[in-house]
């Protein structure tokens, strides 16, 4: 970076998860599973999700007023949203735009959602460092929330054992120190393999013209396996390069906070930097699969409940629909959750 490129502090951080619990047990009602089966495939046990009229905003709002609280900022100080949906309840208004009006924010500032699916987190924080590094936003709110139950074939058993509801935000501000937060930080995609995850909107074509041959569904799609592959193939050489380029070495980093996906992904890249278990965040047991919120929720209920201590240093990495992956290497200040 030139010598005048701003640096970014990370202000605050809250999460949100909706009340209602589904366990492994709950999903033999729905087909022949067991929770045998998923645990030891994937690390989960249960999940949340919405219910009634409750969606992402409502979590995505919650996690927003946190992690505006933790930050000390007025909502009117912040000068943009970005919010990191996978598939917000509605395309438009986006998500961001409608966290604008629920939080208050009287001011008319820049609101976008950006997709990235569950890389959204990293993709948002690196377009956010492009803004305030050059000057054009100071303070950013960033909320990744996603209400993925809603978009679950809950008759496929191979996809909805793995994803759960959450939202996670985050306050980013020009730094007032001189310290960057953010250590070294890297987004990638690969779009020639993004078939392996997708979900195609329900949509028809003009009735005076031909149809599509198909019609989506508005429903998540994957290759299980070879989303697996490509994780464990890509994300662990990807995370020590992020690292290297920080000019830190992985022992001297406290605590790597992955995409909660599958506790196996999480092992294969804990063993490539071979961490400790107590500097691996992993709570993936008990969320499933959250999206571009696994990261922040991780996060701070790692520092809830003491696996995490602040004033320390974290590699964050996250991968998913795109295929889309990135990671970052970010000071964790004292008091930001
Ligand atoms: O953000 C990225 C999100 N996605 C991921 O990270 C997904 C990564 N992939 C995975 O986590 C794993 O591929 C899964 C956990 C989804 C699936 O595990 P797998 O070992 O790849 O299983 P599979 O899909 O190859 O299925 C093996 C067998 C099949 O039976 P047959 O054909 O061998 O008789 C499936 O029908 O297991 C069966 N199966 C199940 N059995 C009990 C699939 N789902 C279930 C289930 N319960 N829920």
């Amino acid at each position: 970076m030139g010598n005048d490129f701003i640096p970014l502090k990370i202000a605050g951080i809250g999460y949100s998860v909706p009340k209602t619990v589904i366990t492994n047990e709950d999903l033999t009602k729905l087909y022949d599973t067991s929770d045998e089966w998923i645990y030891s495939r994937t690390g989960i046990k249960e999940r949340r999700v919405v219910t009634g009229n409750e969606t992402a905003i409502d979590l995505g709002l919650d996690a927003a007023k946190k992690a505006i609280s933790k930050a000390g900022i007025d909502v009117n100080d912040i000068d943009c949203i970005i919010s990191a949906a996978s598939v917000p309840p509605q395309l438009y208004p986006t998500l961001a735009c409608t966290l604008q009006a629920k939080l208050g924010i009287t001011k008319t500032i820049p609101a976008f959602d950006m997709t990235a699916a569950c890389s959204g987190l990293i993709y948002a924080l690196q377009v956010a460092r492009g803004f305030i590094g050059t000057g054009i936003y100071k303070t950013i709110l960033i909320v990744a929330a996603d209400n993925n139950s809603r978009i679950t074939n809950w008759e496929d058993r191979g996809t909805s054992i793995l994803f759960g509801d959450g939202a996670g935000a985050v306050v980013v501000t020009a730094s007032d120190d001189g310290v960057d937060d953010i250590l070294s930080i890297d987004i990638s995609a690969n779009g020639s393999i993004g078939q392996m995850i997708y979900t195609n909107m329900p949509a028809h074509n003009c009735p005076l013209v031909e149809q599509a041959d198909e019609v989506g569904d508005g429903l998540i799609h994957m290759n299980g396996k070879e989303v697996y592959k490509f994780a464990v193939s890509t994300v662990p050489s990807y995370v020590v390069n992020c690292i290297e380029k920080s000019g830190m070495a992985s022992e001297d980093i406290d605590y790597l906070i992955p995409h909660q996906a599958n506790q196996r992904i999480i092992e294969a890249i804990q063993n490539r930097l071979n961490y400790s278990d107590d500097k691996v965040i992993s709570n993936i047991k008990y969320y499933g699969n959250t999206s571009a919120a696994s990261i922040p929720i991780a996060l701070v209920e790692g520092v809830e409940q003491g696996k995490i201590k602040l004033s320390s240093t974290a590699v964050l990495c996250g991968f998913g629909a795109g295929m889309t992956w990135g990671a970052a290497v970010v000071r964790l200040r004292e008091g930001i959750c």
